[in-house]
């Protein structure tokens, strides 16, 4: 049984997540995980809240409500908004949690040992009109790479290049707009990345089955002669780790905590000792140190494009950094955006749909089929309410659910009440049966690949050949002349929704549970495909079940865009 652990980029606990969001790193990885597990594989799946930083800090000033407080209800309404969605996580964790405390002062003690973090007499941004330090998020300006003008002080999400406050050009404050900004001294903590450039590189270069996208990203910031240039790791801040050797303080650093980007990270590791915590498991060692077994763990991480920097490279530096056997990613998925309606998602703006705005709406399914089958994989896609329509309109209900309702109800009402007999398959069914084999084949291999789209397409392809294939035989005028044939075609149809379930699950699971409730099936993945069809017994009780997917309708439509077209506050 192969062992795979997962895990997606951890979201800020700053506030709901939108669509593109969702579709860029948690979605996805559920997609894998749910797939893993329906092969039969060991899945450890891990999510947790990102709570540190100036995000956390901003929102809970905004919110008038002391951070840890905020956090922990935030934290409480993401994971229940991630439930919402079907999100099949082993563990939501939090990366406030003393076990992630605990773990990166560690690393960070294990870095400080090998020499790779440095002390430095730094000059920071202060302002005078605040009365405080400004780190990172605190300050915006124009990007020095791109000339983007609202690069954040840690990073241009416009180009993803990593940037340093210093770098900006005119910045200014984001707590009060002051441009009055001096530099003044202060003590920081470096990692010094550019020791590990070769070692990156030879790691980087080996993963010849990296998406394109991750690996370009990579290659150009360890290329680029500033790309892998030391980074502070430690910050003015209140709420945070605090700097820490081990459990022993570290002189000159008092009052001081972790930047978010270094903490962050080894929560997916803090997370799987959170998990244990909490009752669901009983050893993360199996799954994160490769002399504890892990080393035959498959490790895949999920994340959009601007995370790929701190998951290629700042974070493999603090896992070889520490020379402990800590299990590295084997894969990473990285997605480009998801645009909506002619501009971007933004959180910071309140344009777009977000998670908990979706599901008031339309169920998961809905959602998870749309968003994955546009997966914004090999360049940046579109979310527009009539593509979404259409969508949901054509694949969900005129094809899958057209599907499951034609055969269930011609079967009720023509061959009674249990699954009918029928004789044996004939020619057309031999022939559809293969055809489908070689699909689901195909299928299987772009999840193995997590090639999303292809993914999608080619389930898609195979709802459509079973809906063909009900077109040419046509129990319903069969029935007349042949009733036996008719019989053995609405036995082929009622397997045929146990076998749609097991292969839709990943996309949708609610449908597919639906789906098997209606047959009377447990999960199971189909191996031979003659097998597969096979496997209801004639007399077996099955029920028509409620219509699976409704029409989106034009007026919805056009009220949602309304709805949907200003700014969420
Ligand atoms: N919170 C970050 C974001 O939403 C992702 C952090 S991923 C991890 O962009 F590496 F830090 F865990
Ligand atoms: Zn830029």
């Amino acid at each position: 049984m192969a062992r795979h652990l997962i895990t997606s980029a951890i979201p800020y606990i700053n506030g709901i997540k939108h669509l593109g969001n969702l579709v860029g790193s948690q979605l996805p990885a559920d997609l894998f995980a749910r797939y893993r597990r329906a092969r039969g594989d060991e899945v450890m799946f891990l999510c947790a809240t990102d709570e540190h930083g100036t995000p956390a800090e901003l929102a809970a000033a905004k919110a008038g409500k002391p951070v840890a407080e905020y956090c922990a209800e935030m934290h409480a309404v993401q994971a229940d908004i991630a439930r919402g969605f079907r999100l099949s996580f082993d563990h939501f964790g939090r990366s406030s949690s003393p076990q992630n405390h605990r773990l990166t002062q560690h690393f960070a003690g294990r870095l400080a040992e090998a020499g790779l973090i440095r002390e430095v007499e730094d000059q920071q941004m202060y302002s005078a009109t605040d009365g405080r330090f400004l780190p990172d998020r605190y300050i915006e300006g124009t990007c020095p790479n791109c000339g983007f003008d609202s690069a954040r002080g840690d990073q241009c999400d416009n180009c993803t290049k990593q940037l340093d406050p210093t770098d900006l050009i005119n910045p200014r404050s984001t707590v009060s707009g002051a441009t009055d900004l001096e530099l003044r001294p202060t003590k920081h903590l470096y990692l010094r990345q550019s020791l590990m450039r070769e070692r990156l590189r030879e790691w980087i270069s080996s993963k010849a089955d990296w998406p394109v996208l991750t690996t370009s990203i990579a290659l150009k910031w360890l290329d680029d002669g500033e790309g892998l240039q030391d980074r502070g790791i430690t910050r003015d801040l209140d709420w945070g780790i605090p700097v820490m050797k081990g459990d022993a303080p570290w002189p000159g650093m008092e009052g001081k905590v972790f930047y978010v980007w270094f903490d962050a990270p080894i929560e997916y590791i803090a997370c799987a000792q959170e998990w244990v915590e909490a009752g669901r498991g009983s050893d993360w060692e199996r799954w994160w140190r490769t002399d504890k077994g892990a080393d035959d763990v498959r490790y895949t991480q999920f994340m959009g494009k601007d995370n790929v920097p701190f998951h290629t490279l700042s974070f493999p530096v603090t896992i070889l950094g520490s020379g402990e056997p800590w299990k590295l990613v084997d894969f990473i998925k990285s997605f480009n955006y998801l645009n909506y309606d002619g501009g971007q998602f933004s959180t910071s703006r309140g344009r777009g749909v977000f998670m908990d705005q979706a599901l008031s709406i339309l169920p998961a399914d809905y959602w998870r089929w749309w968003l994955l089958s546009h997966a914004p994989e090999t360049s940046d896609a579109e979310f527009t309410w009539e593509n979404f329509q259409a969508g949901v309109n054509k694949d969900l209900a005129d094809v899958l659910g057209n599907l499951v309702s034609r055969v269930t109800k011609f079967a009720k009402a023509k061959l009674g009440e249990t699954v009918p007999e029928g004789g044996a398959w004939g020619a057309l069914e031999q022939e559809f049966v293969a055809d489908l084999g070689q699909r689901v084949r195909a299928y299987e291999e772009h999840m193995e690949a997590i090639e999303v789209r292809r993914a999608a397409a080619e389930l898609r392809a195979i709802w459509a050949l079973g809906n063909e294939y009900l077109q040419r035989a046509a129990p319903w005028t069969t029935i007349r002349t042949d009733p036996q044939a008719a019989a053995m075609q609405a036995r082929l149809g009622l397997n045929l929704i146990a076998l749609y379930a097991d292969l839709s699950a990943p996309f949708i699971p609610d449908a597919a549970e639906a789906m098997r409730s209606a047959v009377g099936t447990a999960p199971a993945w189909p191996g031979d495909m003659a097998a597969a069809l096979t496997r209801l017994r004639p007399g077996a009780a099955y029920a028509v079940p409620e219509n699976l997917f409704r029409k989106i309708t034009d007026a919805e439509c056009a009220d949602w865009k309304e709805r949907f077209a200003g700014v969420r506050t």
